[in-house]
């Protein structure tokens, strides 16, 4: 090994051809030796960060002289470790989430919804069905002739993440079915009862390791497993409640086909139950609140479905809800501590939220120590001070809150809090903007930095990395703390370049440990597992050159542009369907008489704030550079409608007169998911004019334009078609 040791002091980039293969031959015995010693004798000679230092060296070496890579290269060895990763799995039928009901009224106004899209007469009756919402995570399970053959995490409601073979050690989930649909996708909840929550949770104290904060907590990370073994001695359990794609109805009605899901051998809740009345519908929920501990597994709602299944389906779905069901969740948990400071976050768009720092407490089983105090208004009108105890409530998954303050209790002398009239981070002044909607100036505080603001550069750019946005594996917040902390990464553009860089020595990534908490991952029996730097990085370089193309509605949610966000993204995408075209008519809208500023405007969802937002970001040349720069190596896709192939995509229809069949919400709602636009005026550019009796002025535009004129069951044909 010592005999070109010599060779081991020359930086890679000095190195000669003939030095490189010696130092190449010298690395592949050193690294074979460490290998030897760790795996092979579980005594490892050098540290981590010496054997991570070696292999990289390797590496970059290799890059340098492709031709002297040595056959038994230490670089082609790196496979051993399991994937750090699921296979992605993308859903045949989306996989959404549900609207809150927080009282009795929200429920009444949900039925009453229902009943007015259907149009249904005072007399006419609809059933709805009661069940518990689990706390748990939701699965997919695909069985094609009545064999399992997928079962996928929701992820981000299009595509999940192969489980399949952590959902065969779970007892509830049939791994065959007999008499079922040649397709059929059952949809439900995995979870851990609180019996076995605690039974592990005293296993792992006693193994010396952090007892987990609550079972939901547990059961995503036992299902989320690469070791099915580990899934196997977690104790999980299944509750299936809806369904996914099908290739036959399994029923008329909810409670059908639950029913159905039930002989076919799925775990249904015992306390679903049909109702007709909204008063019975609340009592049952109050009923399930009484039992609720014990149950013996947390649930943190009732969940209420139209029973009939055509309903259902002419319901349909909003953005990310079923129109057809409602979850009603029970009131938060609270709990009483000591506010023992406030800080001030500066957000992505320069927004000041006070956090409430708290002496840690546990709030119905997660120990909270931070709480959102909005804005300086709710800080005065709570009056809030250092010192005082407060009560604070979490409800499901959102940022904990300040309820109120236990007056009787504060200190003497405690100070009203004065907020800042300057951005903590930047130094800038802080102000309230006007809203141009309401003419007041707003409740936040806002930095006005800009781009010298630190604190708004960071988090753009973690908004940019996230899920709904680039949602680029291995680079999540702590990565981008970290790049932009010493500035490998100042603006999207330099994530893409980050491998080039890396190669041509400016910059060098693999000082990260990019594993979760920065420290060496542990096996079962406490041993370190091996080294996964080097691999990460390549991984990381992966999974950055796999998003250089991207659907344009991401790219635009990307951009953090002020009240552009994910729904958003989607109209402009939409409406523009290349990225260029939304750019170039963000940037003629500057001028409000533009023809490019009155057609933002005719985008259904999209009024003079959200346009204001898009001009007033395009109009700052340092965001036009950044995104230029950006688009030199990332390809915004044009944007497909979901409904491209439908035969009225991208058409302009008018609804007028009476319509007999549907309602006019349902008439527009079908129409949109079919990708055409609904306007209330007929114009030149309008398609067709759907007319029912009593059709009166635009019925006689259309028929002056020469628009088509279509009665309600041709237009029904039309989309059947
Ligand atoms: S029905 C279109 N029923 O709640 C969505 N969901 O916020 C239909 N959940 O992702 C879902 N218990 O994980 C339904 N009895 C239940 C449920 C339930 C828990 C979860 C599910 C879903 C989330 C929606």
């Amino acid at each position: 090994m010592a005999k070109h040791a010599e060779t081991a002091l020359i930086p890679v980039s000095k190195l000669a051809p003939e030095s490189a293969e010696k130092e190449l031959a010298r690395l592949a015995s050193v690294i074979k030796a460490a290998d030897e010693a760790y795996y092979g004798k579980d005594k490892p000679e050098i540290t981590d960060a010496e054997y991570d230092a070696l292999r990289r060296r390797n590496l970059l070496i290799e890059r340098r002289f492709p031709k002297l890579k040595r056959d038994d290269s230490p670089s082609d060895k790196v496979g051993a470790a399991p994937s750090a990763k699921f296979e992605k799995s993308k859903h045949a039928v989306a996989m959404l989430s549900l609207d809150n009901a927080f009282d009795d009224a929200d429920v009444a106004d949900f039925t009453k919804r229902v009943r007015k899209f259907l149009g249904l007469g005072d007399s006419e009756k609809v059933a709805f069905t009661a069940e518990p919402k689990i706390d748990g995570l939701s699965l997919n399970l695909r069985y094609e002739d009545g064999v399992l053959t997928l079962a996928a995490t929701r992820g981000d409601g299009t595509t999940g993440e192969n489980v399949t073979s952590n959902a065969l050690t779970i007892a509830d989930i049939p791994k065959s079915l007999k008499n079922a649909p040649a397709v059929l996708e059952v949809r439900g909840e995995v979870y851990m009862s609180h019996e076995d929550f605690e039974a592990l949770n005293r296993q792992l104290v006693e193994a010396g390791e952090d007892a987990a904060p609550n079972p939901r907590n547990v059961a995503a990370g036992s299902l989320r497993q690469l070791d099915a073994a580990v899934t196997a001695a977690r104790p999980l359990q299944f509750f299936a409640y809806t369904w996914g794609e099908l290739s036959e109805p399994l029923g008329e009605t909810q409670m059908d086909a639950i029913k159905r899901l039930a002989k076919l051998g799925f775990k249904t809740n015992p306390l679903t139950k049909r109702f007709y009345e909204i008063d019975k519908l609340i009592a049952h929920y109050r009923k399930i609140e009484e039992g609720r501990s014990g149950l013996g597994y947390d649930i943190d709602g009732v969940v209420y479905k139209v029973d009939r299944l055509d309903y259902q389906e002419r319901l349909g779905f909003v953005s990310r809800h079923p129109r057809w069901a409602v979850a009603h969740k029970f009131p938060a948990e609270k709990a009483t501590t000591v506010l023992e400071d406030i800080e001030i976050q500066v957000g992505r768009t320069g927004k000041l939220t006070p956090v409430a720092r708290l002496k840690p407490v546990t709030v119905g089983g997660v120990v909270v120590s931070n709480a959102t105090l909005h804005n300086e208004d709710e800080i005065n009108r709570k009056d809030v001070r250092v010192g005082d105890t407060v009560v604070v409530q979490r409800a499901g998954d959102v940022i904990p809150q300040i309820v109120e303050v236990v007056k009787d209790k504060r200190p003497k002398g405690a100070k009203a809090f004065k907020f800042p009239d300057s951005c903590p981070v930047c130094g800038s002044h802080a102000v309230n903007e006007l809203n141009p909607n309401t003419g007041k100036a707003d409740v936040d505080k806002r930095c006005t930095g800009g781009l010298i603001c630190a604190a708004q550069a960071k988090e753009r750019l973690k908004h940019f990395v996230s899920r709904q946005a680039f949602d680029i594996e291995g680079l999540g917040t702590r990565q981008i703390e970290a790049f932009f902390d010493d500035g490998t990464v100042k603006e999207p553009a330099d994530i893409f370049t980050l491998r080039r860089r890396q190669d041509a020595g400016d910059i060098d990534l693999y000082r990260y440990d990019l594993d979760d908490k920065g420290a060496r991952k542990r096996d079962k029996s406490g041993k370190e597992k091996p080294p996964t730097n080097l691999k990460s990085v390549q991984n990381l370089f992966d999974a950055i050159d796999d998003r250089r193309k991207i659907a344009a509605s991401r790219f635009i949610n990307a951009l953090g542009v002020r009240h552009v966000g994910e729904t958003n993204a989607r109209l402009f995408a939409t409406h523009y369907g290349e990225f260029k075209d939304f750019y170039d008519a963000a940037v003629k809208a500057r001028d409000e008489n533009a023809p490019a500023y009155a057609d933002m405007l005719t985008i259904d969802g999209v009024g003079a704030l959200v346009a204001r937002g898009v001009i007033d970001f395009f109009d700052e040349v340092h965001n036009r550079d950044a995104v230029d720069r950006l688009l030199k190596e990332v390809s915004p896709q044009r944007q497909e409608t979901t409904a491209a192939s439908s035969p009225v995509a991208g058409k302009t229809v008018v609804f007028t007169g009476t319509l007999e069949t549907m309602t006019r919400d349902e008439a527009k709602a079908t129409a949109q998911g079919l990708g055409a636009k609904v306007s209330g005026s007929v114009s030149g550019k309008t398609d067709y004019v759907v007319a029912g009796p009593g059709a009166g002025s635009k019925l006689k535009k259309a028929e002056e334009l020469g628009v088509k004129v279509l009665t309600e069951q041709e237009w029904a044909a039309l989309i059947k078609s």
